[in-house]
C-alpha cells in the first residue's frame, strides 16, 4: 500500500528518501516518486517502474536537495501511470504526497477548478495539493491545519513549499504517520521501518495530528488544534531485519523462520498467566462473558481457529467477524464481552475502524494480537499480545498467521485457566507442547522437497478446492487464500461435510482436491468425504498424520505428517500448505513476494 517518507536536513537527502521507499516496497505498489526543493524549485522524479528505476532516474538527472518528500503509490483513484504518481505538484509551489482517500474530492474538485486550478491528474490527491496552495499565506503548518478541515476520508500527507526551504509539513486522519528524530535533522514516514538506518527515535502521530518538522525542532497540534507532546521512543529492532540471506524470496524466508518467530512467541515462565496480556488483565478476563474477534484475510482465519480453541478449552462463547462487515452493520453490543482484534500490521483500516466501532458501540474491554509494538491497533486497546514474528515483507502472512495462532492458544488456556476448566496438569501438558512445537515445526519443514514435486502439477491447474474439517477448516481456508494470492489460481476452501451441498458439482479429473487430514475425532468422517471426491474422478493431495491410514493409491497422493499434535495442529498443518503455494507460485513465475495488485499494510478502506 502506499507508503510516505519525508526529510530536512542539511545534506542532500534523495538517498535517504529512496532508501526510505526502498524499505517500503514490500507492502505492494504500482508508480512511485520523490520531489526535493532545489534552489528553491521544487523538482521531481517519478516512476511506473521499481524503487530502483526511481534511483536511476535520479541519478541521471543529478536531482538534489535539502528539503524533500517521496512516496510508493498504490492506486485508488486513477491508474497507475507517471501523471497520477506522487509527489503530486500545485503550481509549481507546493509538492505533496498521500496516502489514504478523501472521499469529498470531487466537490473540492469543482470548488477548486472554479477559482481557475487545472487538474492533471485523475487522483483525489491532487485537490489537497491545490487546496493547500489556494490557501497559503506564508505559513506551510497554519495553512495545512486549515486545509485539512476541509478533507473527509482518510489521509496521510507530507507536503513542502517552495518559500520554506527548510520545512516538512505532515498530518494524519486514519492512515498512519511517524516522526523520526535525528540529530539536526528530521523525518516523517508512514513506517518506522522506512527510516531504519537513519533514526531509531520515533514519535507517533495520533489521529488528526498535524506536524511541522524543521531541521532542530518538531512542531506537533492535535485535532482540535491544541500543540501536543507525543513521547519519543527509541525503536531499534527496525534495522538489518530485511535481508534476504539465502533465500530466494521474502515468504521463503519466512514460511523458515517460523519455528524461530514462534520460539519468540511463546511465553517464558511456566504458567499460562493473564498478565501475559498487560496489566488489569486478571480483572478484565474475570468479567467478561464472550469474546468478539474482529480481523481481516488472514488474521481473519486465525481467529476462525481460535474460536474452537476458545469454546473447547475456555467454554467461552466467541464470535468471529470479518473486520469491513462488522463496522457496517447493526450488531447487538454486549460491554461484557471482550473485543479481540488480530493483525500482523496493527493498521488495517478495516480492523481499525471496525475497533473504534466496537468502542464507539460501548466495548470498554479490547485486547489486541499484534505483531507491531508500536502500531495504531495496540496503542487503542486496553489490553495487548504482542506477536514476535519480527518484520514480515512478503506480501502474504505466513510467520504472522502462525504467531498469532500461538498467541490465540495462550489467551484460550489463560481464560480457560481462570474460569476453572484447565487444572494444573492441563496447562502443564499445553507448556509442554507449545515448547516442542518449533521442533515440530522443523520436521514439516523438511517436507519441502515432496511438497516441490506437487507443485510443479498444480502450477498447470486453474483451480482447487482445499478441504478441512473441524479445528482444520479455518486452516484449509488459509491454504486456498495462500494458493489464490501468490500463484493466481482459483481456488477455495469447504468443510468436507459441506461438499455434497453444491461444490462436489465441480469435482472432476482436472480439479486437484488439497485435503488437510488431521487424526483427530473427525478423521473417518472425513475419510468418507475423501471417497465422494474420488468417486467423481477427483484427485486428492492430502496431508495425513502419521496413524491416519490414508495411504497413496490411484488418484490419491499422500504426504506424510511427522506427528499428529493434538490441539497446536492447525499450525503445523498451516507450513505445507503455505509451501505449496510458494512452490506453486515459483512454478508459475509470478512476483511472489510482490503479487499483483496486493498491498502488505492495507491501510485504505
Ligand atoms: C494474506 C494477507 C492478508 C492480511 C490482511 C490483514 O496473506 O496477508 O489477508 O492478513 O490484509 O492484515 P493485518 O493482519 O496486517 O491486519
Amino acid at each position: 500500500m502506499c507508503g510516505i517518507v519525508g526529510a530536512v536536513a542539511q545534506r542532500n537527502i534523495v538517498s535517504v528518501l529512496v532508501e526510505g521507499l526502498r524499505r517500503l516496497e514490500y507492502r505492494g505498489y504500482d508508480s512511485c516518486g520523490v520531489a526535493v526543493l532545489s534552489h528553491g524549485e521544487p523538482r521531481r522524479a517519478r516512476s511506473v517502474s521499481r524503487v530502483s528505476d526511481l534511483d536511476a532516474q535520479v541519478r541521471d538527472t543529478h536531482l538534489e536537495g535539502f528539503t524533500g518528500i517521496a512516496h510508493t503509490r498504490w492506486a485508488t483513484h486513477g491508474a497507475p501511470v507517471t501523471h497520477n504518481a506522487h509527489p503530486i505538484f500545485s503550481r509549481d509551489a507546493v509538492a505533496l504526497v498521500h496516502n489514504g482517500i478523501i472521499e469529498n474530492y470531487e466537490s473540492l474538485r469543482e470548488m477548486l477548478r472554479g477559482k481557475g486550478y487545472e487538474f492533471v491528474s485523475q487522483t483525489d490527491t491532487e485537490v489537497i495539493a491545490h487546496l493547500i496552495h489556494s490557501m497559503y499565506r506564508g505559513d506551510l503548518f497554519q495553512t495545512v491545519r486549515e486545509a485539512v478541515k476541509q478533507l473527509h476520508g482518510a489521509y496521510a500527507i507530507a507536503v513542502i513549499h517552495k518559500d520554506q526551504p527548510h520545512t516538512v509539513v505532515g498530518a494524519r486522519q486514519g492512515s498512519p504517520l511517524v516522526v523520526g528524530v535525528g540529530q539536526g535533522e528530521n523525518f516523517l514516514a508512514s513506517d518506522a521501518l522506512a527510516l531504519a538506518g537513519s533514526t531509531d527515535r520515533f514519535a507517533f502521530l495520533e489521529e488528526g495530528d498535524v506536524v511541522e518538522i524543521t531541521l532542530d525542532g518538531v512542531k506537533i497540534v492535535d485535532g482540535e488544534g491544541v500543540p501536543a507532546q507525543r513521547e519519543v521512543r527509541v525503536v531499534a529492532a527496525y534495522g538489518g531485519a530485511v535481508e534476504l540471506g539465502p533465500y530466494r524470496h521474502f515468504m521463503q524466508k519466512e514460511i523458515f523462520e517460523q519455528p524461530r518467530a514462534i520460539t519468540d512467541t511463546i511465553p517464558q515462565g511456566d504458567h499460562f498467566d493473564a498478565s501475559l496480556f498487560g496489566e488489569g488483565a486478571a480483572d478484565v478476563f474475570s468479567g467478561i462473558d464472550s469474546l468478539l474477534i474482529l480481523a481481516c484475510g488472514t488474521s481473519y482465519y486465525s481467529g476462525l481457529t481460535a474460536k474452537y480453541w476458545l469454546e473447547s478449552v475456555a467454554k467461552i462463547p466467541t464470535q468471529v467477524e470479518i473486520a469491513s462487515e462488522y463496522r457496517y452493520r447493526e450488531s447487538v453490543p454486549n460491554p461484557k464481552a471482550l473485543v479481540v482484534v488480530i493483525s500482523q500490521s496493527g493498521e488495517t483500516a478495516d480492523t481499525l475502524a471496525a475497533l473504534k466501532h466496537a468502542q464507539s458501540l460501548g466495548h470498554k474491554h479490547t485486547l489486541a494480537v499484534c505483531n507491531v509494538a508500536t502500531s495504531a491497533m495496540v496503542r487503542l486497546t486496553e489490553l495487548a499480545f504482542l506477536t514476535h514474528a519480527g518484520t514480515e515483507i512478503g506480501v502474504a502472512s505466513t510467520k504472522a498467521f502462525t504467531t498469532q495462532l500461538v498467541g490465540l492458544f495462550v489467551l484460550a488456556v489463560t481464560l480457560g485457566k481462570l474460569r476453572g476448566h484447565v487444572d494444573a496438569t492441563q496447562e502443564a501438558a499445553y507448556l509442554a507442547q507449545l515448547r516442542h512445537l518449533p521442533a515440530a515445526l522443523n520436521s514439516v519443514l523438511a517436507l519441502e522437497p515432496q511438497i516441490i514435486a506437487w507443485a510443479e502439477e498444480f502450477a498447470r491447474k486453474e483451480n482447487a478446492l482445499f478441504l478441512g474439517r473441524g479445528l482444520h477448516y479455518p486452516i484449509s481456508l488459509e491454504g486456498a487464500l495462500k494458493l489464490k494470492e501468490i500463484s493466481y489460481i482459483h481456488a477455495e476452501a469447504y468443510p468436507a461435510g459441506e461438499l455434497k451441498h453444491g461444490p462436489l458439482a465441480l469435482v472432476t479429473e482436472a480439479m486437484p482436491v488439497v485435503t488437510v487430514a488431521p487424526n483427530d475425532a473427525l478423521l473417518e468422517k472425513l475419510k468418507s468425504n475423501m471417497q465422494e471426491v474420488r468417486a467423481r474422478g477427483g484427485e486428492l493431495y492430502v496431508f495425513a498424520d502419521a496413524d491416519t491410514r490414508i495411504v497413496s493409491e490411484d488418484g490419491i497422493h499422500v504426504i506424510r505428517m511427522p506427528e499428529h499434535y493434538g490441539l497446536l495442529s492447525p499450525i503445523l498443518h498451516t507450513v505445507p500448505l503455505q509451501l505449496l503455494a510458494y512452490h506453486t507460485a515459483c512454478a508459475r513465475g509470478t512476483d511472489v513476494d510482490k503479487p499483483r495488485n496486493l498491498a502488505k499494510s492495507v491501510t485504505v478502506e
